[in-house]
């Protein structure tokens, strides 16, 4: 490139930066593990999010790539990209939000937690990060097993003194956008017109739909809740063996993921009653830790929501559903523990 060229790019760059800093109101957004399934179109959607001033793209392979392709789309968010390890300080410094899609996905035949041993690393490593660079910044943990990597991203930030409860989220969104498209189905409804509160964990039997509580109210039989029930369970399932070694969810993840995110930054604006299903530390069993209903705000996650009244199939589904709770999230915490 001729010098003015050069000189015109950085001009470019100097305007942006300035844009970024300081006029347009919004939040800076970092997504790690970017390029993969979850993060390219999950950067794409965050680029369209007119929340976001600033949006961090790091992974450890084609960063740049999905940077320079994104960055090119014609909304406000300044889009920058960071690649590997040396660049993770950089990646994060002065986020408000830090999005986690990164690790390896299931393969047909296996289970959220045959991933455990790949991604508790990842996830450890990039919570350091996050403890170091932006220990304020409201966290939304997509990389699975979520019931054993929330758990350990908390010890992680326990370790560094940085831990605030309300601030760490996995991400269960998916399993209430799957309830609320199947039940939908099922009713004749609009998915859109349907809210379907889904407790417990990310997986198996740990995701537990309270269909007693749909909205609008609604009656279903018992073998349409059997049927709704195996189905939102195991709609994660049903993607890997349609992909068949492709990986899993990845599209319905990121809009799941935008949902979520967007909810956390109205939240952070100050918007009143946004409330969304989460995995946060809680109260709400004798468990550390279980998804339900939260009340999204300013500080994160300021107010976890009782499960109200379950019948006899759910409190059946509860008891199976902690007892294989209790073990990721002690298999979590004990990774950085021991
Ligand atoms: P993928 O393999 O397509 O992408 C993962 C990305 O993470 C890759 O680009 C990879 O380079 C990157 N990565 C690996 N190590 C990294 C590190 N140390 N730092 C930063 N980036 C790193 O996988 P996909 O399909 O995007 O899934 C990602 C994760 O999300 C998986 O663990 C998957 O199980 C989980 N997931 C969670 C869901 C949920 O509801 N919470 C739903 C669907 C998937």
């Amino acid at each position: 490139p001729s010098k003015s060229q050069m000189m015109d790019e950085s001009c470019k760059l100097s305007r942006a930066d300035c844009r970024a800093k300081g006029g347009a109101p919004g939040f800076k957004v970092a997504i790690l593990g970017a390029a993969g399934g979850i993060g390219q179109p999950l950067a794409m959607l965050m680029k369209m999010n007119p929340l976001v001033s600033v949006l961090h793209l790091y992974d450890v392979v084609n960063a740049p790539g999905v940077t320079a392709d994104i960055s090119h789309m014609d909304t406000g968010a300044v889009v920058r990209g960071f690649l590997g390890q040396a660049q993770l300080e950089n990646a994060l410094t002065g986020m408000d939000l830090v999005i986690i899609p990164a690790g390896v996905p299931r393969k047909p035949g296996m289970t959220r937690d045959d991933l455990f041993k790949i991604n508790a690393g990842i996830v450890k490593t990039l919570c350091e990060g996050i403890a170091k660079c932006c220990p304020n910044a409201i966290v939304n943990l997509i990389s699975n097993p979520v019931n054993s990597t929330v758990p350990i991203a908390a010890e992680v930030f326990k370790k560094a003194g940085t831990y605030d409860p309300k601030k760490l989220l996995g991400v269960t969104m998916l399993d209430v956008v799957r309830a609320n498209t199947f039940v939908a189905e099922v009713l004749g409804l609009d998915p859109r017109e349907v809210d379907v509160p889904v407790v417990g964990g990310h997986a198996g039997v740990t995701i537990l739909p309270l269909l007693s509580q749909v909205k609008p109210p609604c009656h279903f039989t018992q073998q349409e809740t059997e049927y709704l029930t195996d189905r939102i369970q195991n709609g994660g399932t049903e993607v890997v063996e349609a992909k068949a070694g492709a990986g899993s969810a990845t599209l319905s993840m990121a809009y799941a993921a935008v949902k979520f995110a967007d909810a956390c930054l109205r939240g952070l604006r100050g918007d009143a009653a946004v409330i969304e299903c989460a995995f946060v530390a809680s109260q709400v069993t004798e468990l550390p830790y279980f998804a339900s209903k939260v009340r999204l705000g300013r500080s994160g996650a300021e107010e976890v929501f009782q499960l109200g009244p379950l019948n006899e199939f759910e409190r059946d589904g509860l008891e199976k559903a902690k007892k294989e709770l209790a073990g990721s999230i002690e298999k979590g915490a004990s990774f950085i523990r021991k």
